[in-house]
């Protein structure tokens, strides 16, 4: 047997196999309601208008293409931190918050659970149902990873009683993943009442807070899905934030994120940086560099940052559109099924109650593509397949 013949085959990734199966079926009316993109009514995810006009001046005005320092941007980071702490609060406490450009979103999570894992070791709670490599990004990092109850999928509701109980009989110092909007898979948020009554348990049993902060704009606004973070900066809580401007800058391939850890002074949050930048240095030396030049042009500029507002929100209101047609056009059709949730719901996620048995129906019958627990990305719907979806979703819950 030669080195490498022992190497066994690993489980293809859920999503991104979806994808695969999706590209190869040649069903003209097939629809996919599977992938993690945003997409426009003719379901392209095209480059935003503000990244062509920043990228084309930083042609012009990029002089070198030296490495980043360890910790990535510094410019970008400043405009990151007015962005998601908003401008006044930043200014005021970014002394004690450590901050990082990391590898999009997924590498803030890495390297956020590998400091915890190397300072804490104590377990990370995510919840039930959560984006699915959660699980597998803190495992991999050495964490033991628990779950807490989120949604109840019966009433297509968060289960707020249930998690509370949860949190409250957690020990001091364990780390909670709380998505900080536009929740993933469910698209259910808590209200900004519940908000406070979780940073109320967090502080008191002294629970740290991981958010993961991956669709900031595309819920209700810019502001407004930042207040749960900024409420927990507010009440003085230590925590970590992982966000990724993937999504809100449709900036997938360049991989652009950072980390924020939030500490109690600026000596402290010099400790952190000290550790994380020794992690960074091992793991891929410093951050890659143009989405992060992309984001800081745009956030700088104020006619740019304008234009970028006017996109994002042009994303959002596509999303609440599709939501609301959804709910409209099967509520309808179906008297006894309630949809409702799907309306309500923020980002781009939601359940539309499908059993397994019922998703494999779906996709082998209307070609109608969705991960295997019934959510979907309601981008993948347009004025054209919105019909055709309804009469197969209703086709199948029959
Ligand atoms: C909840 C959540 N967190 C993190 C990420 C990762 O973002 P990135 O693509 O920037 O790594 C995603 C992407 O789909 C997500 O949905």
């Amino acid at each position: 047997m030669t080195f490498f013949e022992k190497v066994a085959l690993a489980p293809p990734d859920p999503i991104l196999g979806l994808t695969a199966a999706f590209e190869k079926d040649p069903r003209p009316e097939k629809v996919n309601l599977g992938v993690g993109l945003y997409k426009t009514q003719d379901l392209r995810t095209p480059v935003l208008g503000c990244v062509k006009a920043a990228e084309a001046a930083l042609l012009d005005l990029e002089k070198s293409k030296e490495y980043l320092p360890i910790d990535g941007e510094p410019h970008y980071l400043d405009l990151m931190g007015d962005l998601v702490f908003g401008k006044e609060m930043w200014s005021k406490e970014k002394k004690r918050i450590a901050c990082f450009e990391t590898v999009g979103g997924t590498g803030a999570l890495k390297i956020g659970g590998t400091f915890l894992k190397q300072e804490a070791e104590h377990p990370i709670w995510i919840s039930t149902p959560s984006w699915p490599n959660h699980r597998g990004v803190f495992a991999d990092c050495g964490l033991k990873v628990e779950s807490y109850p989120y949604y109840d999928f019966k009433s297509h509701q968060l289960d707020f009683k249930n998690m509370m109980d949860c949190f409250e009989k957690l020990p001091g110092g364990t780390i909670v993943v709380l998505h900080a909007s536009c929740h993933n898979p469910t698209g259910c948020d808590p209200s900004p009442e519940q908000w406070k009554a979780i940073c109320s348990c967090f502080k008191k049993n002294k629970l740290i807070p991981f958010f993961d902060f991956a669709y900031q704009g595309f819920g209700v606004g810019i502001e407004e899905d930042a207040e749960a973070i900024r409420h927990f900066l507010q009440n003085d809580l230590e925590f970590l934030a992982a966000v990724s401007n993937a999504k809100n800058f449709a900036l997938y391939g360049e991989r652009a994120g950072c980390l924020f850890i939030v500490s109690r002074s600026a000596n402290i949050a010099e400790h952190i940086t000290s550790r994380v930048k020794q992690m960074i240095r091992t793991n891929y030396s410093n951050p890659p560099m143009h989405g992060a030049r992309i984001i800081g042009s745009i956030l700088e500029n104020s006619s740019l940052k304008k234009k970028w507002e006017g996109e994002l929100g042009e994303m959002r209101n596509r999303i609440h559109t599709m939501r609301i047609e959804l709910n409209d056009r099967l509520m309808k059709r179906c008297k006894t099924v309630d949809f409702t949730h799907l309306k309500k719901g923020r980002g781009m996620f939601g359940f539309t109650g499908l059993s397994k048995q019922q998703v494999e129906r779906i996709i082998d019958q209307y070609a109608v593509y969705m991960t295997s627990d019934g959510r979907i990305n309601v981008c993948g719907l347009n004025q054209d397949n919105l019909d055709y979806v309804v009469d197969s979703i209703l086709a199948v819950s029959k």
